[in-house]
């Protein structure tokens, strides 16, 4: 009989409990779905990985605006676009927050605020939040100009309060938002609404890696376990699910997705997410834009077709090696090189130069056609310029890098970057 009290009790007391870990835990549940566990559960386990990660730009990709994350100036006279001779647009810290205010013939017009940051290395771009829509704020900042211009495909006389942003740049640049279904169906006048609380900020570890929650309990329960589970393993993909845990942002935006992009996790194919028209199983590379195109020019390289390799040959995804040319040029050296016969042909023209900078030569810097500025006030400037992956022979740049290095009085210890 007591026995079975107890059972009961216990019975009673074990949804209770579940109940009330359920309660306890509500704020912190992951706004994706409860298989997700958050990035900052990954650090007590993975601390090194955490905490190298963190200074990519992958994490980086979108953040909360502020003086921290804008680099662009709010000091007078660097705080200005001046579209045309009525119309300016400046950068302002008003109170505590910052702003974009748009003038006419001196006198202010429209002002929203700085809200969230997308990029940071070369290019950043701003949105602001009206209710629940978010729209881009009209000035972009260009880190290697050093200046404020007006944001890629505006015009270059007026100004813009008005340019909705889609989910879809969200699918790329951060880890989730959910967008708030609408009735309207009418395209014209749909209106695009999300819920503002479910933002998850930049990239996060279960952005590539999929939800992880599984793991996470599975690893905190037996701390003595060494093996991973219930988490993918890349080194066990194939090679079309590796390039495809890569190409799901990186294949340019050309594409339709079937299913958003967020459902996305390493291991899947990428090709079940779009939609059969827009799969192009030869991409012309003359035709793709180098914006955000790495997988479609890798592909038509010789070392791609005639090897095995995927993105991770080149790059580390934990690790910010922006800009690192040598390391990169190393990892050339790793398949070319002169034992295995097939090195540089003009290895003997450069002598020991050569090992700091393959790229400028093979994967030199062009201009993309997608992220391009109007001209303001008759200036025609190239603000954003991509590395093509598209590895090759260009005698163009080879020429001007030799140009170069024969103008110098002695001979440079580096190659120049980016000519
Ligand atoms: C309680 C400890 C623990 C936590 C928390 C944890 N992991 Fe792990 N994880 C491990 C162990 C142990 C391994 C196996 C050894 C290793 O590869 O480090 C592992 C391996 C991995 C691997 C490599 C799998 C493979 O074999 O290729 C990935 C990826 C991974 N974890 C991702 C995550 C992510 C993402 C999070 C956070 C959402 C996370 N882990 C949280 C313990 C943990
Ligand atoms: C969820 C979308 C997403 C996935 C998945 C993704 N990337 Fe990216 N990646 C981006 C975005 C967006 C940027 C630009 C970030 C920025 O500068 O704001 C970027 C930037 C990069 C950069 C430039 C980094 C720098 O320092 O400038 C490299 C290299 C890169 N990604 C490689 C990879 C590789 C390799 C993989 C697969 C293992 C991968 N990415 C998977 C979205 C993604
Ligand atoms: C852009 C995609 C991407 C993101 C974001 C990412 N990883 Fe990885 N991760 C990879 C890839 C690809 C590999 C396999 C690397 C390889 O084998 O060369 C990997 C391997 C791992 C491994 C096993 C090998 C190792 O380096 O220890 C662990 C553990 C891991 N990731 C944890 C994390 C954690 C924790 C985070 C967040 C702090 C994270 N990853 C964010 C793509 C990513
Ligand atoms: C298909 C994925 C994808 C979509 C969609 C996408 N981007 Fe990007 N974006 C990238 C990648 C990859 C990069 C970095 C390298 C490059 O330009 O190829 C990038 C770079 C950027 C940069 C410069 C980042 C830096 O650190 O220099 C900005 C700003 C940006 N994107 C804004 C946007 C906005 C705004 C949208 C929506 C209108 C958008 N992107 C849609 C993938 C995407
Ligand atoms: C995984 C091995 C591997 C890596 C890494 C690699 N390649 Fe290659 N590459 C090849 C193979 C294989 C070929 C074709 C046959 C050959 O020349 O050996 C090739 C061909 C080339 C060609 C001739 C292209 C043409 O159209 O004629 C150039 C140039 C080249 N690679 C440069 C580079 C540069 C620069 C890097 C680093 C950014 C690099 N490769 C990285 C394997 C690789
Ligand atoms: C053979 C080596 C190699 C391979 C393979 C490779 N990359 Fe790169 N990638 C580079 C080099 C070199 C750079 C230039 C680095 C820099 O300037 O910071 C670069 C730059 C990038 C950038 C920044 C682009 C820009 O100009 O801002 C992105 C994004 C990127 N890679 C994505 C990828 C993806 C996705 C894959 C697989 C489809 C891939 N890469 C495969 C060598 C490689
Ligand atoms: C100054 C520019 C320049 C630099 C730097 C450079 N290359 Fe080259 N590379 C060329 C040119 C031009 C050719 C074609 C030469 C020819 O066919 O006579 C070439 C040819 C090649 C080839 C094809 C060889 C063949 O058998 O057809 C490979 C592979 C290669 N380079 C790899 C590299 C690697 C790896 C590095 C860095 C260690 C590098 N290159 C640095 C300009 C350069």
């Amino acid at each position: 009989m007591k026995n079975k009290t107890i059972c009961f009790l216990i019975f009673l007391l074990v949804p209770l409990c579940a109940l009330l870990t359920q309660c306890l835990n509500k704020d912190k549940k992951d706004p994706r779905d409860e298989v997700y566990a958050g990035s900052d559960k990954c650090i007590k386990c993975h601390k090194n990985v955490y905490d190298s990660y963190i200074h990519t730009a992958h994490f980086q990709s979108s953040r909360p605006a502020s003086v921290n994350t804008i680099h662009g100036s709010f000091s007078a006279g660097k705080n200005i676009v001046e579209l045309n001779d009525h119309l300016k647009v400046m950068t302002e810290k008003r109170n505590a927050a910052l702003y974009q205010v748009a003038y006419l013939n001196g006198k202010e017009v429209e002002a929203h605020r700085f809200d969230i940051t997308f990029g940071g290395v070369k290019a950043e771009t701003y949105l602001y939040w009206k209710g629940k829509q978010l729209f881009e704020l009209p000035l972009s900042y260009f880190d290697a100009l050093h200046k404020w211009t007006n944001s890629p495909g505006y015009a270059g006389n007026r100004v813009d309060f008005n340019r909705p942003i889609l989910r879809r740049c969200f699918e790329c640049h951060s880890s989730y938002i959910k967008e708030i279904p609408q009735q309207n169906i009418d395209l014209a006048n749909r209106i695009i609404e999300y819920d503002k609380s479910s933002l998850i900020y930049g990239i996060d570890c279960e952005r590539c890696h999929g939800p992880a929650a599984n793991h996470v309990n599975f690893q905190t329960e037996y701390p003595n376990e060494k093996k991973a589970r219930y988490i993918t393993k890349f080194s066990a993909l194939t090679r079309a699910q590796k390039l495809d845990a890569c190409a799901v942002c990186h294949s340019g935006n050309k594409d339709v997705f079937q299913v958003s992009a967020f459902v996305f996790k390493m291991g899947d194919t990428l090709a079940k997410f779009k939609e059969p028209i827009f799969l192009s199983q030869n991409p012309n590379p003359a035709t793709l834009d180098v914006h955000g195109n790495q997988s479609g020019l890798l592909a038509s390289s010789k070392c791609f077709l005639m090897s095995n390799m995927d993105c991770t040959t080149c790059h580390n995804p934990h690790i910010n090696q922006s800009a690192n040319l040598v390391i990169y040029s190393q990892r050339c050296m790793k398949c070319h090189n002169e034992a295995n016969h097939n090195f540089c042909k003009m290895a003997p023209k450069l002598g020991a130069l050569i090992k700091n900078n393959c790229i400028d030569c093979h994967m030199p810097l062009k201009p993309s056609g997608v992220i391009s500025v109007a001209s303001v006030g008759g200036k025609n400037e190239v603000p954003y310029l991509v590395r093509t992956h598209r590895i090759a022979i260009y005698p163009d740049e080879t020429k001007k890098i030799m140009a170069f290095i024969s103008k110098q009085d002695a001979t440079p210890h580096t190659l120049p970057v980016g000519l």
